[in-house]
């Protein structure tokens, strides 16, 4: 069953995606060279206490266990789910993901972006602006009358036009009163398939890509996911409200 959000849901969740995006642009400001990934987690723990929200990553059940900070931060080889830590120091060249789920007044939004502290290889550049563009092009699929299938395909297309891997084992996600909620949004699919969007929905579309094979590896620190031959990936993910019309992108700052 997909939830369709009342208006005074969708209201809470406008406010909720503000704060979401204007604390994920303090994290990806302080993502600079020689900090630790632990410093910016507890930037992130006070930005979001000042805006009356939570962290909903923090003490999220995992197979192993709760996730032990507010953000995942990944970095470079990293897919998702890095835990901060005091021993991690960014450094020229990195590409660093920022995925935080932000909780307000009941209501969740998630978002994730990707910076390059510095200047980084060509290669890198391109992946982490590609995957954002993957972003753009599911989003825009994200109508009333759709499917889901037509945000999957989109966002694949895209992927194979710049001869990017695609994340399988992670998708993204309805969400709202809980972290994932219906319907699955894989980054892959065929038109017209799938569950039909309806105006209501809010939905996590979170392209994940890598520049290299799309075999994973999962670290026995119980979260961190990374690609088995190293080369590296990137992500990005916004929470979309599909309306009548265009999609609103409850993520993105609106001032
Ligand atoms: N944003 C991630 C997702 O969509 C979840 C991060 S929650 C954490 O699945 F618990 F892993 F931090
Ligand atoms: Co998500």
């Amino acid at each position: 069953m997909i939830p369709i959000k009342t208006p005074a849901e969708i209201a809470t969740m406008r406010i909720g995606g503000q704060i979401t995006a204007a604390v994920l642009g303090v994290m990806c400001s302080a993502a600079a060279e020689g900090v630790s990934t632990w410093d910016l987690d507890q930037i992130c723990a006070i930005e979001l206490a000042a805006r009356g929200a939570k962290s909903a990553c923090f003490g999220y059940s995992g197979k192993q266990c709760p996730f032990p900070a507010q953000i995942c931060i990944s970095i470079n080889d990293e897919v998702v789910h890095g835990i901060p830590s005091k021993q991690k120091f960014l450094k020229a060249g990195d590409i660093v993901s920022f995925d935080l789920v932000a909780s307000y007044d009941g209501l969740m939004t998630d978002s994730t972006r990707t910076v390059i502290v510095g200047q980084t290889s060509p290669e890198a550049e391109q992946l982490v602006r590609q995957t954002e563009l993957a972003l753009f092009a599911g989003i825009a699929k994200a109508l009333d009358g759709g499917h889901i299938g037509d945000i999957s395909f989109a966002i694949e297309s895209h992927a194979k036009k710049f001869k990017l891997g695609i994340v399988r084992e992670l998708v993204g996600h309805g969400i709202g009163r809980d972290m994932h909620e219906d319907p699955r949004i894989p980054n892959w699919g065929r038109r017209g398939q799938g569950p039909k969007l309806k105006a209501g929905m809010t939905l996590a579309i979170e392209p994940m890509l890598m520049l290299g094979s799309e075999t994973l590896n999962f670290d026995n620190d119980g979260w961190t996911v990374r690609t088995a031959d190293g080369k590296w990936a990137a992500h990005w993910e916004h929470t979309v409200l599909v309306t009548k019309n265009a999609p609103e992108i409850l993520t993105v700052l609106k001032k």
